[in-house]
């Protein structure tokens, strides 16, 4: 009797528990009967429509759960004056609204349809470094399957403030921010989560962005966080869009000609200092260097001062140096054959032991050579020609030369002179290939070292 009994009771247990799970399962708030003959019913969503102001949950102490991914299509622009980064975003969120399910069965298989998203409730997503206008078009439509999951994609214009260091200036990364978080929604109404991989987002917008544009997308990266404001906590999720310059435009128009122009005033020291040519040339350089200077300088960022100036401002200023020194050692012999001052002594020492064929202070050979085998009469301001070191002109010279009336000491006094000019126009080329050398040492020390800031 009392096996029967129970048995009987658990029966009516399974009976209700059966009658309770299927009539939970077939609680569709949608009545989609006729859905496919006669179109979709108005009637039908309009309980849903009514809700659109409320945020779409049964029990409200339960957050919504809104998963968000998205798509870079292209980035636009990067402006480092504004420090504003300009991209183009396809926006997907998905959350479930709990009262639009139903039936496949019963509407003739009809798995998803879609809706004005203006008569849904939506999600307040936005972009913390949001800095223009919201240009969304109006009009969307998201998808609703039959459980109630909502998709909503939506193109973005983004303009986001980022913190660009322009440093390395052509050869720069830049690690860009995009917070997603609601606007009012906290994490006890609110929880956002990532629909897919971030792996999968950075794949599929490098495979987009396939324009060859200024900026190449490098990576994708993302963290979750909780952003708390005062006694609130705010559900965030934050990527990081690392981006990197194509610097070849920069390379061919900046650094190649201002290269060049360097070269070639290297180069001029090799002009002949006596024929008065290379301070005119020096100067023409620098002026074209000024010219190029005023050309480029609307490739440059406005702001900040990135690496590259630097390199510019030292480029000219090698070439002031050049030009100096070109002026100093053109004084210098000018002051050597119209006027030489008397040589110091150790001045003296210093140049015979240079001069000696032991050397060992800079002499390039064949500047050494040419100051050693001129000939002054190519000097400017040497009238009288005036023979090598060493070459005094003896006295039986001076008697054949018929001017028995100049005495001996006179012609002494000449040979002593004209054996200082020597001495003097030695000592130019000296300094003069010295001051080169220094030149080209401080040059390739400051290039190294901006090449080496460059690659760190
Ligand atoms: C669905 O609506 C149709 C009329 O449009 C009605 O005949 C039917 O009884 C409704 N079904 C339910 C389960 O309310
Ligand atoms: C609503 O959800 C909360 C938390 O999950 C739960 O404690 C509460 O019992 C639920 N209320 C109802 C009426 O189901
Ligand atoms: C969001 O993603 C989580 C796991 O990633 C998943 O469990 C959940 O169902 C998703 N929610 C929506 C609305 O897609
Ligand atoms: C993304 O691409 C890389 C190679 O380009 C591949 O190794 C990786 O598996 C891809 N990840 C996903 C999630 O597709
Ligand atoms: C970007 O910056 C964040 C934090 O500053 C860092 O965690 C992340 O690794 C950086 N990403 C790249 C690619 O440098």
């Amino acid at each position: 009797m009392e096996r029967g009994w129970l048995h009987e009771y658990g029966f009516f247990l399974c009976l209700i528990l059966h009658l309770l799970l299927q009539g939970r399962g077939d609680t569709f708030t949608i009545n989609c009967s006729g859905f496919d003959r006669h179109g979709v019913d108005p009637v039908a969503f309009q309980a849903v429509f009514d809700r659109k102001a409320f945020r779409p949950v049964i029990n409200y102490s339960i957050p919504t759960r809104v998963n968000i991914s998205f798509t870079m299509s292209a980035i636009v622009e990067v402006d480092a004056q504004l420090q504003l980064m300009t991209s183009f975003l396809w926006l997907n969120m998905f959350w479930y609204n709990p009262f639009i399910t139903w039936n496949p069965e019963e509407c003739g298989g009809i798995r998803k349809i879609s809706i004005a998203a203006e008569n849904l409730w939506l999600p307040d997503i936005f972009i913390e470094e949001f800095m223009d206008m919201d240009q969304t078009a109006t009009g969307l439509m998201v998808y609703v399957n039959s459980e109630g999951l909502i998709k909503y994609d939506k193109p973005m214009r983004v303009v986001s403030i980022c913190n660009l260091d322009i440093f390395y200036f052509p050869f720069d990364e830049q690690n860009c921010t995009l917070t997603f978080s609601s606007f009012i929604y906290t994490v006890e109404n609110m929880l956002l989560g990532m629909e897919k991989k971030v792996q999968e987002i950075s794949n599929t917008s490098q495979d987009l962005i396939r324009s060859k544009g200024e900026w190449v997308l490098l990576d994708i990266h993302q963290r979750m966080m909780k952003m708390t404001v005062g006694t609130n906590q705010y559900d965030q999720i934050i990527f990081y869009v690392a981006i990197r310059r194509r610097p070849r435009l920069y390379v061919i128009n900046l650094l190649v000609p201002s290269g060049f122009l360097v070269a070639i005033d290297a180069l001029s020291f090799y002009l002949p200092i006596e024929s008065e040519n290379r301070a005119p040339f020096k100067m023409t350089l620098l002026l074209g260097y000024n010219v190029f200077l005023l050309m480029m300088n609307d490739l440059l960022p406005a702001t900040g001062t990135p690496l590259i100036s630097v390199y510019f401002a030292l480029c000219l200023s090698l070439m002031v140096v050049s030009l100096l020194e070109t002026i100093f050692i053109t004084y210098l012999l000018h002051l050597a054959t119209t006027q030489p001052p008397p040589m110091p002594q150790w001045l003296h020492s210093l140049l015979l032991y240079c001069t000696s064929p032991t050397k060992c202070c800079p002499t390039a050979p064949q500047k050494g050579n040419k100051g050693l085998g001129l000939t002054p009469t190519h000097l400017p301001g040497v009238k009288e020609p005036v023979e090598l070191v060493g070459k005094v002109p003896g006295p039986r010279e001076a008697e054949l030369n018929g001017c028995p009336g100049s005495t001996r000491a006179q012609q002494e006094y000449e040979a002593q002179k004209r054996h200082l000019v020597n001495l003097w126009i030695e000592f130019s080329h000296m300094m003069d290939t010295l001051l080169f050398r220094l030149y080209l040492l401080f040059m390739a020390t400051s290039i190294i070292t901006v090449i080496v800031l460059w690659n760190t």
